[in-house]
């Protein structure tokens, strides 16, 4: 039996979370805060688990400075399922306040930055009720002209003048392409280029990379939606932060033409309900309060960014070295680069060889998405410098033995 110990965990979701906020877990599991009773075996209505989701807004709300125009809101389904409750939210939105207007007048931009804001484009197409507009494809300004490996510059985004919403993904966790949190970086998500900020609807999908860093202005999203299994916990919870406008009655919406919305999705419905309309994903809840008070104790979210800027430096000088020497390739630009999901190619040795000798140090989970292949190394918030120094020594040794 291999102890965990002995493991890195570079996964790219569901993955490693700290050992600390595990044993804890594992206790409530068994006796929530000494009730005699696990946290999956308490009503979801009782006052112990109502204080803990407090807890857990409260913990987000501090550490992200989510202003009060903004609720913090719990629930299932994961990102994906977001692909389908924004398009259905915001286009009842979009209806009630221009009842009128034609589904082709109606218009959802998306900015397709790698694989997962394209599924999110997909299913806009699929459900209809509004036209999709591309703001801008990164595959078109790509080394290849078919992947997904820059943050394009802003002369080729279209943004529409009155969209229902903007959508994008800040982090591709396939793809390893980020928008920069320097707000001076050509790679920074282009605020200045949206014609109304305080009324336009930007949504944004921070799956991969919530509270790895502070949100570059935040109160200019109408909607941050992230799963919890990269940085926060186990998966089933998705937390959104959202602009109460968008709280709004799709019921009345689908009266006049609009598509229904299921009340698990409607934003309405989980806020009337402080995101307990229906049975929550209590462990999950449980594990992302641990994770984040854990989190508030070693420093603020500055700190954290400052030491996943260390961590990502030293992996990307590393692989530049091994660039240099023509043994890996990094997939993406200089400047969209993620700090949370490194990408890179194998050109001197094998990948098999590559990952073998990895796996015989510990280290799991490297290998690339299926769909595009290659490799990529996870650096979450529980991966420790001192790991990636660790995997920095080993790509050392791969340099000298190819
Ligand atoms: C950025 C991003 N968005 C959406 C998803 C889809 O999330 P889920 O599997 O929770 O539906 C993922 C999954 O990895 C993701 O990384």
């Amino acid at each position: 039996m291999t102890d965990r110990s002995q493991i890195v965990n570079f996964g790219p979701g569901p993955s490693a979370l700290p050992d600390a906020v595990l044993d804890e877990a594992a206790k409530g599991l068994l006796n929530y805060q000494g009730t005699g009773i696990g946290i999956t075996e308490l009503s979801h209505r009782s006052k112990e688990f109502g204080a803990l989701v407090k807890r857990l807004e409260s913990s987000i709300r501090e550490q992200l400075n989510v202003p009060s125009s903004h609720s913090i809101l719990f629930t299932q389904g994961g990102g994906s399922g977001q692909f389908s409750a924004v398009v259905l939210n915001l286009l009842a939105r979009h209806r009630l306040l221009y009842p009128d207007l034609s589904n082709d007048d109606r218009v959802m931009d998306y900015v397709v930055t790698g694989s997962w804001s394209k599924k999110a484009l997909e299913e806009a197409k699929r459900l209809g009720g509004g036209r999709v507009n591309v703001v801008v494809d990164g595959r078109q300004s790509s080394k290849d002209g078919k992947s997904f490996d820059n943050i394009p510059s802003y002369d080729r985004w279209s943004i529409s003048p009155n969209p229902a919403f903007i959508y994008y993904c800040e982090n591709e966790t396939v793809d390893g392409v980020q928008f920069s949190s320097d707000p001076t970086s050509h790679q920074a998500f282009p605020h200045h280029l949206i014609h109304n900020p305080s009324t336009t609807c930007l949504v944004a999908d921070f799956s991969s990379s919530f509270m790895s860093r502070p949100i570059p202005y935040l109160a200019n999203h109408a909607l941050i939606y992230a799963g919890a299994q990269k940085n926060i916990g186990p998966s089933g919870l998705t937390i959104l932060i959202i602009r109460q406008d968008l709280l709004v009655d799709t019921d009345a919406a689908a009266k006049l033409g609009a598509n229904p919305v299921p009340y698990t999705m409607a934003y309405k419905t989980l806020s009337d309900n402080n995101s307990l309309y229906n049975t929550p994903p209590m462990f999950s809840i449980y594990v992302a309060a641990l994770v984040l008070e854990q989190l508030k104790a070693k420093g603020s979210l500055q700190y954290l960014e400052k030491v996943n800027r260390e961590k990502a430096g030293l992996l990307y000088a590393t692989l530049q070295e091994g660039e240099r020497r023509g043994i890996v390739k990094i997939k993406v630009k200089e400047g969209s680069r993620s700090w949370m999901n490194v990408t890179f190619e194998i050109l001197g040795g094998t990948e098999k060889e590559f990952l073998e000798g990895a796996e015989q140090r510990g280290f799991r989970q490297l290998k690339g998405h299926r769909s595009v292949g290659g490799i990529r190394v996870s650096l979450y918030n529980a991966i420790t410098l001192e790991q990636v120094q660790r995997l920095a020594e080993y790509l050392h040794e791969f340099y000298e033995s190819v």
